[in-house]
C-alpha cells in the first residue's frame, strides 16, 4: 500500500474494466481517473511541472497560467496548491462546473470565456488571453499543453509502457484525441518499440483535428477548434469521429452497468466500437484509454433534457447579447 505526502505521487496504473461484460464489446478499458486530480491530465501536469523547475521557470512566486477545458486545470490546481504556486485557469462556457468549483477549493482562479472565435469554437479566445495575461507580468508562467513536449513525453514514460505491460500481445490501441498528448505519447511509444500495434485516434464530430469541418461541440476534452500543433499523423493508423449523441448514449449503458465513467470515455469507447465493427473482428486484444470518471458530468452528460435543453439556453443567450 504506497504512503505519500505529495497528491501527484499516488496514480493507479493497473486497473482494467473489460468490456464484454458490461457491453459485450471486445474491449479492456485502462481506467486513469483514480488519483487525486481524478483524470489522466495528472501525468501531463507533473511532467510540465516538474520539467519547468528543473528548467528554473517555474520558481517561488510564479503564478502558473493554461488554457484547459477542465481537467488539466484540476491537475495544475491541486499541484499548485501542493508546492506553493499560484494558478489561474483560463476556461470556456463548456467547462463543467464541477471542474470549475474543484479549482476554485483548491485555491486557484478561473476566468471564463464565454464569447466563441468566429469559427465557433473558444481555444483562439482562450489563448489570445493567455497571452495577454503573460505580456502583462512576468511573474506568469504558462506552460502551455498544446506546445509542451512534456505532455506527450508523460505518456511515452508510464501510460504506453503501463499498457504494453499488462498487454504484451497488444493488437489495437484506442485514443482520444484533444491536446493529442496522449495520443502522440503512446503512439511514438509503440513505434519506437517496433510493437505492431494499431494506433486509432478518436476524435468527436465537429472537431478540426483530422480535417473535419468545425461544429459545435458541448462535451469538453476531446476534439478542438485549433489544430493540435502536438499531432503528427505519420503514427496514426486510423481515426474514427463519433457524434456526441452515441457518446451520451454509451455513458449512460455503462453507468447503467454501473460505471461512470466521463463524457471522452463515452466517445472513445463509441469509437472503438464503431471500428470493431467495422472490422469484424471479435479475436484481437483492444485496449481504449478512460481519461476520467463521470462525477463531473452529473450536470451534463448524466442529466436528463441534456444537450438539448443546454442548445437552447445558449441559442437565448446569443440573441440576448446580439440584441
Ligand atoms: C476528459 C478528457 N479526455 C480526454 C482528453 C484529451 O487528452 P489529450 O489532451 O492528451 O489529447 C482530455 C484533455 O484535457 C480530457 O480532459
Amino acid at each position: 500500500m504506497p504512503v505519500i505526502s505529495d497528491p501527484s505521487e499516488f496514480n493507479e496504473e493497473q486497473l482494467y474494466v473489460d468490456l464484454r461484460v458490461a457491453l459485450g464489446l471486445p474491449l479492456y478499458l485502462k481506467c486513469e481517473g483514480f488519483n487525486f486530480a481524478g483524470s489522466i491530465k495528472l501525468k501531463a501536469a507533473r511532467e510540465m511541472v516538474e520539467a519547468a523547475e528543473r528548467n528554473g521557470i517555474l520558481r517561488p512566486g510564479s503564478v502558473l497560467v493554461e488554457s484547459s477545458s477542465g481537467n488539466l486545470g484540476v491537475a495544475l490546481s491541486m499541484i499548485a496548491a501542493s508546492r506553493g504556486y499560484g494558478f489561474l485557469c483560463v476556461t470556456d462556457s463548456r467547462c463543467n462546473r464541477a471542474s470549475i468549483r474543484l479549482m476554485e477549493s483548491l485555491g486557484s482562479h478561473v476566468h471564463v470565456i464565454d464569447d466563441p472565435d468566429a469559427d465557433g469554437g473558444f481555444l483562439g479566445a482562450r489563448i489570445d488571453y493567455v497571452r495577454a495575461l503573460c505580456a502583462s507580468d512576468p511573474r506568469y508562467v504558462w506552460l502551455n499543453q498544446y506546445e509542451n513536449p512534456g505532455n506527450w513525453r508523460a505518456h511515452y514514460r508510464t501510460t504506453a509502457p503501463e499498457i504494453a505491460r499488462r498487454f504484451p500481445d497488444l493488437d489495437v490501441l484506442f485514443v482520444g484525441a484533444g491536446t493529442t498528448g496522449t495520443l502522440m505519447g503512446c503512439a511514438r511509444w509503440f513505434w519506437q518499440w517496433r510493437r505492431p500495434v494499431r494506433i486509432v485516434a478518436v476524435d468527436s464530430v465537429g472537431s478540426v483535428t483530422f480535417g473535419g469541418p468545425p461544429g459545435r461541440r458541448m462535451i469538453p476534452g476531446l476534439g478542438t477548434s485549433v489544430p493540435p500543433a502536438l499531432l503528427d499523423v505519420s503514427y496514426i493508423d486510423d481515426v474514427v469521429r463519433v457524434e456526441e449523441p452515441d457518446t451520451v448514449h454509451v455513458c449512460r449503458r455503462l453507468a447503467a452497468r454501473g460505471f461512470m465513467f466521463g463524457g471522452s470515455t463515452g466517445t472513445v469507447v463509441s469509437g472503438a466500437h464503431q471500428w470493431l465493427t467495422e472490422h469484424g473482428r471479435r479475436d484481437l486484444t483492444a485496449v481504449a484509454i478512460a481519461p476520467d470518471l463521470g462525477e463531473r458530468y452529473l450536470d451534463t452528460v448524466y442529466r436528463e433534457g441534456w444537450p438539448t435543453d443546454a442548445i437552447e439556453h445558449e441559442a437565448v443567450g446569443a440573441l440576448a447579447r446580439s440584441a
